[in-house]
């Protein structure tokens, strides 16, 4: 029998948290082979309502799934992780600067970082949801110096899947006829959702849209703005979505892309493409043997570049407000 894997999930009593346990605990995340042992992280105030859906988890009496605990302390909850999923954040309250929200997650992921650092498993890959996740993934790295930085992602995958599902409405194809999308830069409104090296049907995107106005007016702001227009319609931010999304990276890390297409996840720029070098960033990505890889030689035309770089501009002026606050 194959050893459990431990994945601890912060956030667990929150609405992302219940979209995914269960989704975990049937083997979607790692495959249908490799059982899991479920840790789950709150804070003091969530951890009845964690025990709550552990009940109904256990409820479910699924074949993988290896043990429940539950915590509220992050080293506790860290300890032999193998994955990490962290989810709970600190959302933006009324009259919350930029900065301060910053500062509130610094305090959540600086010593989430630490305890990773100080009790995670060697194999440890840890994907950031909670937002700003991009930032929040770079303090979480920063704190934790003696795990290799490329096991620190943040989540574009939610991203990546809306602007598939966008282009094949438009286009009228199915999601599976759609290849090589990408999304760079930062889980935001920045964001640019790249078409120009997507395939339909084996045919270049652009031929088979060839509408500029609708890349432009349409598809570009629908996919940048659709995590607000989710919070405007439900009057609560994805959390289904998220979930699946997160499943996704996580699957697709640990068992490897299909062979001749990218997906798109936020890791640590190697320089690649004119992203400054540490920024956790969104690539064009592939997977194999459980390492992340930067689709390389991609031409990048004029209206690409000055999108890619205004995102990235973004990331960096993040990176600056936390170096400033001392976070990283
Ligand atoms: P939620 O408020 O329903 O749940 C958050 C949970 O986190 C709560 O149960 C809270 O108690 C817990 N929490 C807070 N601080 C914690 C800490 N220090 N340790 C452990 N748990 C802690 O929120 P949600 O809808 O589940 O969303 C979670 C985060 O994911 C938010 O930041 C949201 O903006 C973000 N999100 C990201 C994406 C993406 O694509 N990257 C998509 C959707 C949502
Ligand atoms: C999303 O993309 O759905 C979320 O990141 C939106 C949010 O602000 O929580």
């Amino acid at each position: 029998m194959t050893q459990p894997v431990n994945v601890t999930v912060t956030g667990a009593a929150g609405q992302i948290g219940y979209a995914l346990l269960f989704r975990i605990a049937s083997g979607q995340l790692l495959g249908p082979d490799t059982p899991v042992k479920l840790r789950l992280l709150e804070i003091p105030q969530g951890v009845k309502a964690a025990e709550g859906t552990a009940m109904e988890l256990d409820d479910c009496a699924f074949d993988l799934l290896a043990g429940i605990d539950i915590f509220d302390d992050p080293t506790a909850g860290f300890e032999g992780a193998n994955v990490a999923l962290l989810v709970g954040a600190r959302p933006r309250g009324p009259g919350m600067e930029r900065g301060d929200l910053l500062e509130a997650n610094g305090g959540i992921f600086g010593p989430q970082g630490k305890a990773l650092n100080a009790g995670a498993a060697d194999d440890i890959r840890v994907l950031v949801v909670g937002n700003p996740a991009n930032t929040n993934a770079l303090i979480a790295q920063a704190n934790a110096p003696d795990i290799p930085a490329e096991r620190f992602t943040a989540m574009t995958r939610l991203d990546h899947n809306r602007a598939l599902s966008q282009l094949a409405a438009k286009t009228g194809a199915a999601v599976s006829d759609i290849r090589n999308l990408t999304i760079w830069g930062n889980h935001s409104a920045t964001q640019y959702p790249d078409i120009f090296h997507a395939q339909i049907g084996g045919r270049p995107a652009t031929e088979v849209v060839d509408d500029q106005a609708w890349l432009e007016d349409t598809f570009i702001p629908t996919v940048a703005k659709r995590g607000a227009a989710i919070i405007e319609a439900r009057g609560a931010s994805s959390a289904a979505s998220a979930a699946n999304a997160a499943i996704d990276h996580v699957h697709d890390w640990v068992n490897g892309t299909p062979a001749g297409s990218w997906t798109s996840a936020a890791i640590p720029s190697d320089g690649s493409y004119g992203v400054p070098e540490g920024l956790i960033s969104s690539f064009p990505v592939t997977s194999a043997g459980g390492a992340w890889e930067i689709v390389q030689g991609l031409d990048v035309n004029e209206f690409s570049r000055a999108r890619i770089d205004a995102s990235v501009a973004e990331l960096t002026e993040e990176r600056d407000a936390v170096k400033g606050l001392g976070l990283i």
